[in-house]
Protein backbone atom coordinates (compact mmCIF):
# COMPACT_ATOMS: atom_id res chain seq x y z
CA UNK A 1 0.00 0.00 0.00
CA UNK A 2 1.42 3.31 -1.14
CA UNK A 3 1.02 6.44 -2.92
CA UNK A 4 1.69 6.76 -6.75
CA UNK A 5 5.20 7.08 -7.10
CA UNK A 6 5.33 10.63 -8.66
CA UNK A 7 5.05 12.45 -5.25
CA UNK A 8 7.07 10.35 -3.61
CA UNK A 9 9.80 11.67 -5.88
CA UNK A 10 8.72 15.09 -6.36
CA UNK A 11 7.60 15.77 -2.84
CA UNK A 12 10.60 13.78 -1.39
CA UNK A 13 11.94 17.07 -0.11
CA UNK A 14 8.73 18.75 1.31
CA UNK A 15 8.29 18.97 5.03
CA UNK A 16 4.58 20.25 3.81
CA UNK A 17 2.96 18.63 0.97
CA UNK A 18 0.22 21.99 0.68
CA UNK A 19 0.57 25.39 -0.61
CA UNK A 20 1.25 26.53 2.97
CA UNK A 21 4.53 27.40 4.10
CA UNK A 22 5.78 26.69 7.58
CA UNK A 23 4.53 30.64 8.69
CA UNK A 24 1.05 30.07 7.77
CA UNK A 25 1.36 26.36 9.40
CA UNK A 26 2.55 28.58 12.29
CA UNK A 27 -0.43 30.91 12.03
CA UNK A 28 -2.85 28.33 11.81
CA UNK A 29 -2.02 26.78 15.33
CA UNK A 30 -1.80 30.20 16.95
CA UNK A 31 -5.33 31.07 15.56
CA UNK A 32 -6.62 27.78 17.07
CA UNK A 33 -5.38 28.87 20.65
CA UNK A 34 -4.23 25.47 21.11
CA UNK A 35 -4.41 24.45 24.91
CA UNK A 36 -0.96 21.92 26.12
CA UNK A 37 -2.00 18.46 26.35
CA UNK A 38 -4.55 19.09 23.56
CA UNK A 39 -4.77 15.41 21.72
CA UNK A 40 -4.78 16.01 17.47
CA UNK A 41 -5.52 13.28 14.76
CA UNK A 42 -4.20 14.39 11.46
CA UNK A 43 -5.52 11.94 8.70
CA UNK A 44 -2.81 11.68 5.64
CA UNK A 45 -0.84 13.49 7.60
CA UNK A 46 2.31 13.60 5.26
CA UNK A 47 5.95 14.32 6.28
CA UNK A 48 4.26 15.16 9.52
CA UNK A 49 5.18 18.88 10.15
CA UNK A 50 1.78 19.69 11.05
CA UNK A 51 1.76 17.75 14.05
CA UNK A 52 5.54 17.86 15.15
CA UNK A 53 5.85 21.74 14.83
CA UNK A 54 2.49 22.18 16.88
CA UNK A 55 4.03 19.77 19.37
CA UNK A 56 7.26 22.10 19.62
CA UNK A 57 5.26 25.29 19.92
CA UNK A 58 1.78 24.63 21.52
CA UNK A 59 2.63 21.50 23.66
CA UNK A 60 -0.38 19.43 21.69
CA UNK A 61 -0.14 15.62 21.58
CA UNK A 62 -1.17 13.38 18.52
CA UNK A 63 -1.33 10.85 15.95
CA UNK A 64 -0.77 10.96 12.29
CA UNK A 65 -1.69 8.41 9.66
CA UNK A 66 -1.14 8.74 5.99
CA UNK A 67 -0.47 6.03 3.43
CA UNK A 68 2.70 6.98 2.04
CA UNK A 69 5.55 5.00 3.51
CA UNK A 70 8.18 7.30 2.99
CA UNK A 71 6.63 10.20 4.59
CA UNK A 72 5.31 8.63 7.37
CA UNK A 73 8.98 7.64 7.91
CA UNK A 74 10.16 11.24 7.45
CA UNK A 75 7.62 12.32 10.01
CA UNK A 76 9.03 9.65 12.22
CA UNK A 77 12.47 11.40 11.74
CA UNK A 78 10.90 14.91 12.22
CA UNK A 79 9.47 14.07 15.47
CA UNK A 80 12.80 12.63 16.73
CA UNK A 81 14.75 15.93 15.44
CA UNK A 82 12.36 18.61 17.04
CA UNK A 83 12.40 15.80 20.26
CA UNK A 84 8.57 15.64 20.43
CA UNK A 85 8.33 11.76 19.57
CA UNK A 86 6.84 11.36 22.60
CA UNK A 87 4.30 13.18 21.79
CA UNK A 88 3.35 12.47 18.79
CA UNK A 89 3.03 9.17 16.77
CA UNK A 90 3.04 8.05 13.28
CA UNK A 91 1.49 5.46 11.45
CA UNK A 92 1.55 3.94 8.02
CA UNK A 93 -2.02 3.37 6.94
CA UNK A 94 -5.13 4.00 4.89
CA UNK A 95 -6.80 5.92 7.25
CA UNK A 96 -10.44 5.67 5.25
CA UNK A 97 -12.87 4.98 8.29
CA UNK A 98 -10.80 5.55 10.82
CA UNK A 99 -12.00 6.12 14.25
CA UNK A 100 -9.58 6.10 16.99
CA UNK A 101 -10.51 4.64 21.04
CA UNK A 102 -9.56 8.18 21.91
CA UNK A 103 -11.37 10.98 21.12
CA UNK A 104 -10.00 14.42 20.45
CA UNK A 105 -9.47 17.84 20.86
CA UNK A 106 -8.71 18.47 17.38
CA UNK A 107 -9.45 15.98 14.09
CA UNK A 108 -8.00 17.09 10.82
CA UNK A 109 -7.55 16.13 7.22
CA UNK A 110 -5.38 18.89 5.96
CA UNK A 111 -5.76 18.36 1.85
CA UNK A 112 -6.46 15.08 1.61
CA UNK A 113 -10.94 15.32 1.62
CA UNK A 114 -10.96 11.39 -0.74
CA UNK A 115 -10.55 9.74 2.47
CA UNK A 116 -13.69 10.33 3.77
CA UNK A 117 -15.31 10.48 -0.07
CA UNK A 118 -14.84 14.27 -0.36
CA UNK A 119 -15.36 17.43 2.14
CA UNK A 120 -19.26 16.20 3.58
CA UNK A 121 -17.70 12.82 4.16
CA UNK A 122 -14.86 13.63 5.92
CA UNK A 123 -16.11 16.28 8.38
CA UNK A 124 -18.47 13.18 9.24
CA UNK A 125 -15.75 11.17 9.72
CA UNK A 126 -13.41 13.46 11.64
CA UNK A 127 -16.44 14.32 14.04
CA UNK A 128 -16.70 10.48 15.02
CA UNK A 129 -13.11 11.28 16.16
CA UNK A 130 -13.98 14.32 18.06
CA UNK A 131 -14.79 15.52 21.74
CA UNK A 132 -17.69 17.71 22.01
CA UNK A 133 -16.97 21.29 21.60
CA UNK A 134 -13.41 20.16 19.42
CA UNK A 135 -12.21 21.63 16.12
CA UNK A 136 -12.61 19.95 12.72
CA UNK A 137 -10.11 21.03 10.49
CA UNK A 138 -10.11 20.76 6.68
CA UNK A 139 -7.87 21.77 4.19
CA UNK A 140 -9.52 22.13 0.10
CA UNK A 141 -9.36 23.68 -2.51
CA UNK A 142 -11.78 26.45 -3.72
CA UNK A 143 -11.66 29.08 -7.32
CA UNK A 144 -10.07 31.90 -7.05
CA UNK A 145 -11.93 32.60 -10.20
CA UNK A 146 -14.06 29.77 -12.14
CA UNK A 147 -12.01 28.54 -15.13
CA UNK A 148 -13.72 29.55 -18.15
CA UNK A 149 -13.71 26.24 -19.83
CA UNK A 150 -13.63 22.63 -18.83
CA UNK A 151 -10.42 22.26 -20.21
CA UNK A 152 -8.52 24.97 -17.72
CA UNK A 153 -10.15 23.38 -14.87
CA UNK A 154 -8.36 19.47 -15.67
CA UNK A 155 -4.87 22.03 -16.55
CA UNK A 156 -5.38 23.26 -12.47
CA UNK A 157 -5.47 19.62 -11.79
CA UNK A 158 -9.53 19.12 -11.38
CA UNK A 159 -11.72 16.67 -12.39
CA UNK A 160 -14.36 18.94 -13.60
CA UNK A 161 -15.12 22.69 -12.76
CA UNK A 162 -17.78 21.44 -10.09
CA UNK A 163 -14.93 19.61 -8.58
CA UNK A 164 -14.46 23.06 -5.93
CA UNK A 165 -16.49 25.94 -5.46
CA UNK A 166 -15.42 29.62 -5.05
CA UNK A 167 -14.45 30.26 -1.39
CA UNK A 168 -18.13 32.14 -0.52
CA UNK A 169 -19.99 29.09 -1.47
CA UNK A 170 -17.32 26.95 0.06
CA UNK A 171 -17.90 28.48 3.62
CA UNK A 172 -21.56 28.28 3.00
CA UNK A 173 -21.34 24.72 2.38
CA UNK A 174 -20.04 24.30 5.56
CA UNK A 175 -22.93 26.25 7.18
CA UNK A 176 -25.25 23.83 5.53
CA UNK A 177 -23.91 20.86 7.24
CA UNK A 178 -24.72 22.44 10.21
CA UNK A 179 -21.01 23.55 11.22
CA UNK A 180 -19.63 27.21 12.35
CA UNK A 181 -16.65 28.54 10.36
CA UNK A 182 -14.42 30.11 13.57
CA UNK A 183 -11.28 30.59 11.59
CA UNK A 184 -9.34 29.57 8.34
CA UNK A 185 -6.10 30.33 7.03
CA UNK A 186 -5.60 30.91 3.48
CA UNK A 187 -2.95 29.85 1.12
CA UNK A 188 -1.47 32.49 -1.67
CA UNK A 189 0.44 32.73 -4.62
CA UNK A 190 3.73 32.84 -2.89
CA UNK A 191 2.93 29.78 -0.70
CA UNK A 192 1.39 27.77 -3.62
CA UNK A 193 5.17 28.55 -6.01
CA UNK A 194 6.62 26.92 -2.49
CA UNK A 195 4.64 24.19 -2.75
CA UNK A 196 5.03 23.67 -6.46
CA UNK A 197 8.38 25.31 -7.55
CA UNK A 198 9.79 23.08 -4.66
CA UNK A 199 8.90 20.44 -6.91
CA UNK A 200 10.93 21.06 -10.04
CA UNK A 201 14.21 21.39 -8.24
CA UNK A 202 13.68 17.88 -6.19
CA UNK A 203 12.31 16.87 -9.96
CA UNK A 204 15.62 17.54 -11.96
CA UNK A 205 18.27 16.29 -8.99
CA UNK A 206 16.01 13.26 -8.88
CA UNK A 207 16.24 12.96 -12.97
CA UNK A 208 20.41 13.30 -12.57
CA UNK A 209 20.47 10.52 -10.13
CA UNK A 210 18.13 8.31 -11.81
CA UNK A 211 18.71 8.43 -15.60
CA UNK A 212 17.93 5.24 -16.48
CA UNK A 213 14.78 4.90 -14.58
CA UNK A 214 11.97 2.98 -16.22
CA UNK A 215 10.01 6.42 -14.46
CA UNK A 216 12.42 9.18 -15.52
CA UNK A 217 10.16 10.06 -18.81
CA UNK A 218 7.21 10.65 -16.84
CA UNK A 219 9.87 12.65 -14.53
CA UNK A 220 11.18 14.52 -17.66
CA UNK A 221 7.26 14.89 -19.05
CA UNK A 222 6.30 16.31 -15.66
CA UNK A 223 9.29 19.08 -15.06
CA UNK A 224 9.08 19.64 -18.54
CA UNK A 225 5.13 20.90 -18.21
CA UNK A 226 4.85 21.78 -14.85
CA UNK A 227 6.35 25.46 -14.63
CA UNK A 228 4.16 26.43 -17.42
CA UNK A 229 0.87 24.83 -16.19
CA UNK A 230 1.55 26.41 -12.54
CA UNK A 231 2.25 29.90 -13.19
CA UNK A 232 -1.14 30.13 -16.32
CA UNK A 233 -3.62 28.13 -13.90
CA UNK A 234 -3.04 26.66 -10.79
CA UNK A 235 -1.86 30.31 -9.49
CA UNK A 236 -4.05 32.17 -11.30
CA UNK A 237 -7.44 29.73 -10.43
CA UNK A 238 -7.16 28.13 -7.21
CA UNK A 239 -6.83 28.71 -3.80
CA UNK A 240 -6.44 26.88 -0.93
CA UNK A 241 -6.83 26.54 2.77
CA UNK A 242 -7.74 25.16 6.08
CA UNK A 243 -11.05 25.70 7.60
CA UNK A 244 -11.32 25.49 11.55
CA UNK A 245 -15.12 24.21 12.33
CA UNK A 246 -17.17 23.91 15.22
CA UNK A 247 -20.43 21.81 15.48
CA UNK A 248 -22.81 23.98 17.61
CA UNK A 249 -24.89 20.77 18.54
CA UNK A 250 -23.58 21.43 21.75
CA UNK A 251 -24.39 24.93 21.84
CA UNK A 252 -28.07 24.54 19.76
CA UNK A 253 -29.69 27.81 21.69
CA UNK A 254 -27.55 30.44 20.20
CA UNK A 255 -28.12 28.17 16.30
CA UNK A 256 -31.08 29.48 15.55
CA UNK A 257 -30.54 33.59 14.64
CA UNK A 258 -27.24 32.35 12.86
CA UNK A 259 -29.08 29.79 10.90
CA UNK A 260 -31.67 32.19 9.51
CA UNK A 261 -28.77 34.98 8.89
CA UNK A 262 -26.74 32.63 7.03
CA UNK A 263 -29.91 31.23 5.24
CA UNK A 264 -30.71 34.70 4.03
CA UNK A 265 -27.30 35.12 2.92
CA UNK A 266 -26.70 31.72 1.13
CA UNK A 267 -30.29 33.47 -0.89
CA UNK A 268 -29.03 36.27 -1.77
CA UNK A 269 -25.52 35.07 -3.12
CA UNK A 270 -27.18 31.96 -4.59
CA UNK A 271 -29.49 34.54 -7.17
CA UNK A 272 -26.12 36.04 -7.83
CA UNK A 273 -24.44 32.83 -8.42
CA UNK A 274 -25.43 29.56 -8.49
CA UNK A 275 -23.95 26.84 -6.33
CA UNK A 276 -21.29 24.77 -8.18
CA UNK A 277 -21.53 20.93 -6.42
CA UNK A 278 -18.92 18.59 -7.08
CA UNK A 279 -20.76 15.66 -9.64
CA UNK A 280 -23.19 13.36 -8.26
CA UNK A 281 -23.72 14.89 -5.30
CA UNK A 282 -26.96 16.53 -3.68
CA UNK A 283 -27.81 19.90 -2.90
CA UNK A 284 -26.83 18.80 1.22
CA UNK A 285 -24.03 17.06 0.37
CA UNK A 286 -23.05 16.02 4.22
CA UNK A 287 -26.38 14.69 4.26
CA UNK A 288 -26.12 12.49 1.37
CA UNK A 289 -22.90 11.70 0.62
CA UNK A 290 -22.43 11.14 4.76
CA UNK A 291 -23.62 7.36 4.58
CA UNK A 292 -21.63 5.89 1.68
CA UNK A 293 -18.71 7.36 2.53
CA UNK A 294 -18.13 5.41 5.71
CA UNK A 295 -19.40 2.75 3.87
CA UNK A 296 -15.84 0.11 4.52
CA UNK A 297 -14.68 1.50 7.99
CA UNK A 298 -11.72 -0.01 9.83
CA UNK A 299 -13.05 -0.54 12.94
CA UNK A 300 -11.05 1.02 15.91
CA UNK A 301 -10.63 -2.57 17.16
CA UNK A 302 -8.84 -3.56 13.99
CA UNK A 303 -6.74 -0.25 13.99
CA UNK A 304 -5.23 -1.06 17.61
CA UNK A 305 -4.29 -4.44 16.60
CA UNK A 306 -2.78 -2.94 13.30
CA UNK A 307 -0.82 -0.64 15.60
CA UNK A 308 0.33 -3.67 17.60
CA UNK A 309 1.30 -5.08 15.12
CA UNK A 310 -0.99 -8.09 15.25
CA UNK A 311 -2.42 -7.00 11.47
CA UNK A 312 -1.13 -5.75 8.42
CA UNK A 313 -2.48 -3.56 5.93
CA UNK A 314 -3.02 -5.30 2.48
CA UNK A 315 -4.93 -3.02 0.09
CA UNK A 316 -6.61 0.21 1.22
CA UNK A 317 -9.82 0.06 3.51
CA UNK A 318 -8.50 -3.78 4.43
CA UNK A 319 -6.87 -5.10 6.83
CA UNK A 320 -5.45 -8.65 7.54
CA UNK A 321 -3.58 -10.88 10.31
CA UNK A 322 -0.21 -10.55 10.37
CA UNK A 323 0.18 -14.39 9.80
CA UNK A 324 -2.33 -14.42 6.99
C1 LIG B 1 -1.79 16.79 -0.14
S1 LIG B 1 -0.96 15.70 0.92
C2 LIG B 1 -1.14 16.51 2.50
C3 LIG B 1 -0.21 15.98 3.56
C4 LIG B 1 -0.22 16.76 4.87
N1 LIG B 1 -1.56 16.92 5.39
C5 LIG B 1 0.45 18.09 4.71
O1 LIG B 1 -0.26 19.10 4.74
O2 LIG B 1 1.67 18.11 4.55
C6 LIG B 1 -2.08 14.35 1.04
C7 LIG B 1 -1.54 13.21 1.90
O3 LIG B 1 -2.56 12.22 2.02
C8 LIG B 1 -1.94 10.95 1.99
N2 LIG B 1 -2.99 9.99 1.65
C9 LIG B 1 -3.61 9.82 0.46
N3 LIG B 1 -4.59 8.90 0.56
C10 LIG B 1 -4.58 8.47 1.84
C11 LIG B 1 -5.33 7.51 2.58
N4 LIG B 1 -6.31 6.82 2.01
N5 LIG B 1 -5.04 7.32 3.89
C12 LIG B 1 -4.04 8.01 4.48
N6 LIG B 1 -3.30 8.93 3.83
C13 LIG B 1 -3.56 9.15 2.54
C14 LIG B 1 -0.82 11.10 1.01
O4 LIG B 1 0.19 10.14 1.19
C15 LIG B 1 -0.34 12.52 1.32
O5 LIG B 1 0.68 12.51 2.29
Amino acid sequence: MDIPRIFDISESAHRIHNPFTPEKLATLGAALRLEPGTRVLDLGSGSGEMLCTWARDYGIGGMGIDMSRLFTEKAKLRAEELGVADRVEFIHGDATGFVAEEKVGVAACVGATWIGGGVAGTIDLLARNLLSGGIILIGEPYWLQLPPTEEVARACRAGSISDFRLLPELLMSFANLDYDVVEMVLADQDSWDRYEAAKWLTMRRWLESNPDDDFATAVRAELTSAPQRHAAYTREYLGWGVFALMSPQWHRAARAPVMLASDRLSARASARMPLARPRGAAARPGRASTGSSCSTPTSSRTWSAIRAGRWRMRSPGRARPASA
